[in-house]
C-alpha cells in the first residue's frame, strides 16, 4: 500500500478502511478481509462504539504466529467531545487503546473542535432535553494531546474538523504540528482552500465520508446523492471503473489520503483498486466542477419545523466559516 510521509516522520497508508457504523458483528471480518487484501490503515473512533470489536480482529491478525506486524499497521483513533479536559485526555486515549488491544496509536486526532459537557454520557442532554455543550479552551486540549506522544501511547496527532482559522490558533501555539487534518472531502466539498492552507504546513488531508456517506443516520428529502451523480457515472463508465473508484482515484490525484468505509467484501476489494488508472487533467476539472458546499456529515436537528445543525450555536462549530 502507497504511503504518505507525514511531518511527524511517520508513513500513513494513503487509503484506509472507515469503521463509523461498522455493527460490532460485521466490522471485525471487514477488518480482517482488508488486511488480506493489502490495507495496511483502519480509522476508529471511540465513539463509533466498535473499538472492542476491533480490538479483536487487530488482535487476530497481529497474534503469534500471525504474518503481520504491528509496525506494518497504520491505527488511527479520535479523542470524544466530552473528554476535551486536559486531565481526561490521556485516560480517553488509554481507553480506547485498551478497546483496540494496542500499546500505541499511529494516530490520535481530536475528533471536533467543539466540547461537550465533561463525563462518560457520549452525547450529553441538558434538563430540557438538549445538547449539553461545555466551552474548553482546544490549545489547552492539544497541550494534552503532545504529552500522550513524549509518553509514547501516540506516533502521531492531528485535527478532525477544525477549520482553518482554528488550525492556525492550534499551530500557534503548539510545540508539535498537526500531522493530519481529517475532514469530509468529495467532489461536493472539494476543500480546495483548506487544503492549500493544510498544505502551507505540511500537514496532509484525509477525505472522511469521501463516498458521500450514504449510509448515515440524518439524509435530507431531495438531497443530492454523490454515488448517483451522472458526471461521476459517465466517466467511471469511460473508465469502466465504478463511481466510488472514481471519487477515490480523484482524491489520490489530488494528495489527499482517504478512508472509505465499508462492511462489503467486494466493496473493500474494490475500493482499494485505484492505483492502476488515472483521471485526466479534463476529468480532474470536470470532478472539480461539482463543488456545491454540500456537506454529508452536519448531525441535524428539527427546529420549527425546519432541518438546522444541531451544533451551529457552539462557540467553536468549525463550519459557520468559509473554510
Ligand atoms: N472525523 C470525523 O468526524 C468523521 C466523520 C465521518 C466519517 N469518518 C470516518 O470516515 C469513514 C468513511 O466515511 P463514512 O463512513 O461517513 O462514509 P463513506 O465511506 O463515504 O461511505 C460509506 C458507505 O458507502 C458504502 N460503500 C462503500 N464502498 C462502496 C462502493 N464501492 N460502492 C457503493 N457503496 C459503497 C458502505 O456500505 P457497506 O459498508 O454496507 O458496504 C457505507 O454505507 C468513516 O467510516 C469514519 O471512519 C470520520
Amino acid at each position: 500500500m502507497k504511503t504518505v510521509l507525514l511531518n511527524s516522520n511517520h508513513e500513513m497508508p494513503v487509503l484506509g478502511l472507515g469503521t463509523w457504523q461498522g455493527k460490532a458483528d460485521q466490522v471485525k471480518t471487514a477488518i480482517l478481509h482488508a488486511f488480506a487484501v493489502g490495507y495496511r490503515h483502519i480509522d476508529c473512533a471511540y465513539v463509533y462504539g466498535n473499538e472492542d470489536e476491533i480490538g479483536e480482529a487487530l488482535q487476530e491478525a497481529l497474534g503469534p504466529g500471525k504474518d503481520l506486524k504491528r509496525e506494518e499497521i497504520f491505527v488511527t483513533s479520535k479523542l470524544w467531545n466530552c473528554k476535551h479536559h486536559s486531565e481526561d485526555v490521556e485516560g480517553a486515549c488509554r481507553k480506547s487503546l485498551a478497546q483496540l488491544k494496542l500499546d500505541y496509536l499511529d494516530l490520535y486526532l481530536i475528533h471536533w473542535p467543539y466540547a461537550f459537557a465533561r463525563g462518560d454520557v457520549d452525547f450529553p442532554k441538558t434538563e430540557t432535553g438538549e445538547m449539553h455543550y461545555d466551552v474548553v479552551d482546544y490549545r489547552e486540549t492539544w497541550r494534552a494531546m503532545e504529552k500522550l506522544v513524549s509518553a509514547g501511547l501516540v506516533r502521531s496527532i492531528g485535527l478532525s474538523n477544525f477549520n482553518a482559522r482554528q488550525i492556525d490558533e492550534i499551530v500557534a501555539s503548539s510545540t508539535i504540528k498537526p500531522a493530519v487534518l481529517q475532514v469530509e472531502c468529495h467532489p461536493y466539498l472539494p476543500q480546495t482552500r483548506l487544503l492549500a492552507h493544510c498544505q502551507e504546513f505540511h500537514i496532509v488531508m484525509t477525505a472522511y465520508s469521501p463516498l458521500g456517506a450514504p449510509n448515515r443516520g440524518w439524509k435530507m428529502d431531495n438531497e443530492r446523492v454523490l454515488l448517483l451523480e451522472p458526471k461521476v457515472v459517465a466517466i467511471a463508465q469511460r473508465h469502466s471503473r465504478s463511481v466510488a473508484q472514481v471519487l477515490l482515484r480523484c482524491l489520490m490525484q489530488r494528495d489527499i489520503t482517504a478512508i472509505p468505509k465499508s462492511v462489503t467484501a467486494s466493496r473493500i476489494e474494490e475500493n482499494a483498486k485505484i492505483f492502476d488508472f488515472e483521471l485526466s487533467k479534463d476529468e480532474m476539472a470536470e470532478l472539480k466542477s461539482l463543488d456545491c458546499g454540500c456537506r454529508y456529515v452536519e448531525p441535524l436537528i428539527e427546529v420549527d419545523g425546519k432541518k438546522v445543525p444541531r451544533d451551529a450555536g457552539h462557540a467553536d462549530y468549525p463550519f459557520n466559516e468559509p473554510y
